[in-house]
This record gives C-alpha cells, structure tokens and sequence, in this order.
C-alpha cells in the first residue's frame, strides 16, 4: 500500500495534558490512531514520527522523499521559526498539508508567521482532529488528480 507520513513536532507527545482548553483532550496516540483508520480507508498506510527536535524533522521529511506518496505534518511551534525544515518540505515533491489543532492566525502574534505555509499545498488550522482527517482526504485527493 502506497504511505502517507504523518510527522509531529516538539511537545505535541504531551497532547491531551498540553493546554487541553487550546488543543483538545485526545493525545497524540489518539490523534494517530485516527488519522490511520482514515489513510487505511482510502488504501494508504500512515508512517507517524513525532520529535522534539528540529534536525530529525527535516531527516525524516529527508526519509518520507523515498517513501511516501504524500506528507501531512504538524511542526508545533517550529512552523513559526524554522526556514530549515520550509526548505527541507520544499524538496518533497508529493502532496504535503500543515495541520494545526488550534488556530495561530487567532493567537498572540509570534504565531502569524507560518515558514511552511509557502512550500505546502495547503493548510488546515483551528479544525482539532478532523484537520488531520481532512488532510488525509486532501493528501489522497491530491494525489487522484495528478
Ligand atoms: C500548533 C500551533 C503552534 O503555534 C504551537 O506552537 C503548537 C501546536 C497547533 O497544532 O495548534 O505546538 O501547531
């Protein structure tokens, strides 16, 4: 089956006793979970990295451009400072969503900044758990049309 990569960055592992009134009760295992039951509904296997630091993100995006078809990724509070993991995403050729649980453009101003937004097909913010289903039809749909 063709994969999806799904990667998680710093301190998502602590979803689900992280500012639940922000990003919701369900851990990351649980956000996983889900996200896999969609990807297999639509004949896809998820491939889940979460890391806390940036250099292996941008290894593991390295990784996913042997073998995945597509990538969704959730860079926690890299996606407002790191231009080397934006650069890293542009080489992936494949459909690629940011998803982020909450909504940064709604947030305090340091989270307006998104390095990956340019380099992703699209993203999909302040949706909770369903924006990781959504990418995962996005990433599937993207891939349909080419
Ligand atoms: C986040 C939003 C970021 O601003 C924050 O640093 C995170 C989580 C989200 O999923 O809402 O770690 O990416």
């Amino acid at each position: 089956m063709p994969e999806i990569v799904l990667l998680s960055g710093p301190n998502l592992d602590l979803l689900g006793v992280r500012s639940p009134e922000i990003y919701g009760t369900a851990t990351l295992e649980e956000i996983v979970a889900a996200t896999s039951e969609r990807a297999s509904a639509a004949g896809f296997t998820l491939r889940h990295r979460q890391s806390n630091f940036e250099g292996e993100l941008i290894e593991a995006v390295h990784g996913a451009r042997e073998s995945a078809a597509g990538l969704i990724i959730n860079a926690g509070a890299l996606t407002h400072s790191s231009w080397a993991l934006s650069d890293a995403l542009a080489i992936f050729t494949g459909p690629k969503i940011e998803v982020h649980l909450s909504n940064p453009a709604a947030r305090e101003p340091f989270r307006h900044l998104s390095t990956l937004a340019p380099v992703v097909n699209g993203s999909l913010a302040g949706l909770g758990v369903l924006g990781y289903l959504l990418a995962v039809d996005a990433v599937v749909a993207l891939l349909g049309s080419v």
